[in-house]
């Protein structure tokens, strides 16, 4: 299996020594990425990796965080008693979720709300007890379909872009801000993931719980299990190296909607720098993605697949729509970049380069994942 390691700088060497952090949803493709950095960075802290397994794969990684030093708890953000092992906490980051913007369409509704809404919520008064710092990973998903779908665009090459003039604030060609509006819809993960960050608000206004949240855009890399319905890229360069047909679903069938990626390492070092610097934290949800240079249409990645793996596959056309889905999403990153003096660095070649060569070289330990 891959070994990441991620290339840290040392942010505060001794914050964490000694203290412990928890990481949920900790063995699965962010979790495990964040679990392992903060064990590299903090050598002396005791980081645990809190997981349920939901994820069909993440079992994976078992082996790779214990074998770094991260303890690895099997348990459920659900449960209380799932807690109550813990002696100490420092540090919670809640990296647990069903992260399909599918769930719930085509079965009940049920796991998506009471893991990612009410785990969070559990997640979060298990912070205020130990009055410990929390760090939540949001999503791009807490702003309305409706309204990213009547984002005007001009239709390019191969992709779709953002037109010059747009009919909401926060929408400008760096992509979209925080100040875009929130009425709307946004799926029942969006809707969790937003009712999330209502209640860690009030947690900091009622309790000063020092808090923190990332509204990501579309997180990939190495160690990412990509379905059909989350983790787009991994799952477009498996099916080029397992050679197994694809379908440009809706837009046009032409494969021209964008999304930003950030690359993991990017994300990782954005939290590094984030959990050293709390005194930073003023609560505003702030959005983190790859941003316009790490922005990619999908016949655009079909390109790159084919160069990396030197394999070409065949790609349907489906002109239906997919319920929640959008033509473009693009995250303007400024207020992060601002704040923590951050930015992403790594480019969708760097990142479809380092995804296909770690699916290659554990083609055969992935196959069950990537091929069922
Ligand atoms: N990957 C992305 O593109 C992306 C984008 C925006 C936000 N996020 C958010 O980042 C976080 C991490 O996402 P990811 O890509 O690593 O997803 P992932 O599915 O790889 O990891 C989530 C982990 O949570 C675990 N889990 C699920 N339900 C649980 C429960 N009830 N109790 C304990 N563990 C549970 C799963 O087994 C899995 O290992 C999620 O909160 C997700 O919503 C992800």
């Amino acid at each position: 299996m891959h070994v990441f390691r991620p290339d840290l700088f040392l942010e505060r060497p001794s914050m964490y020594s000694g203290k412990t952090i928890v990481v949920t949803g900790g063995a699965g493709f962010a979790g495990s990425h964040l679990a392992l950095a903060f064990k590299s960075n903090w050598p002396s802290a005791r980081v645990i990796a809190l997981d349920n397994l939901k994820r069909r794969g993440s079992e994976l990684n078992i082996t790779r965080l214990t074998s770094s030093g991260v303890e690895f708890l099997h348990g459920d953000v659900r449960n209380r008693e799932d807690f109550i092992t813990l002696p100490q906490l420092d540090l919670l980051v809640e990296c647990s979720a069903e992260p399909s913007v599918l769930a719930g369409y085509d079965s009940a509704p049920d796991y998506v709300i009471n893991s990612n809404l009410m785990g969070a919520l559990r997640c979060l008064e298990w912070a205020r007890r130990y009055e410990a710092p929390f760090l939540f990973l949001s999503t791009s998903r807490v702003y309305p379909v409706q309204l990213l779908n009547r984002l005007k665009l001009v239709e390019e090459e191969t992709r779709f872009d953002l037109a010059p003039d747009q009919p909401f604030p926060g929408v400008s060609y760096e992509g979209i801000a925080e100040a875009f509006p929130l009425e709307g819809t946004r799926s029942l993960y969006g809707s969790t993931k937003l009712s999330a960050e209502l209640f860690i608000a009030e947690y900091q206004e009622i309790y000063g719980l020092p808090a923190v949240i990332n509204r990501c855009g579309v997180i990939a890399g190495p160690g990412q299990l990509g379905r059909v319905d989350q983790g787009i890229l991994a799952f477009w360069i498996a099916a080029h190296v397992y050679e197994r047909p694809l379908s440009y679903i809706g837009f046009g069938g032409q494969g021209k909607q964008l999304r930003d990626m950030l690359h993991i390492q990017d994300l990782t070092e954005l939290v590094l720098k984030q959990v050293s610097q709390i005194d930073k934290w003023d609560g505003r949800p702030l959005n983190a993605g790859g941003g316009r240079e790490g922005s990619v249409s999908l016949c655009e990645l079909t390109g790159l697949c084919q160069e990396f793996t030197g394999k070409k596959i065949p790609i349907n056309s489906v002109m239906e729509n997919r319920p929640a889905d959008i033509p473009l999403y693009m995250t303007d990153n400024s207020a992060m970049s601002r704040l923590y003096d951050w930015e992403p660095r790594r480019p969708v070649q760097q990142l479809v380069e380092e995804t296909v060569r770690w699916v290659v070289d554990n083609k055969e330990r992935l196959r069950p994942i990537f091929c069922s």
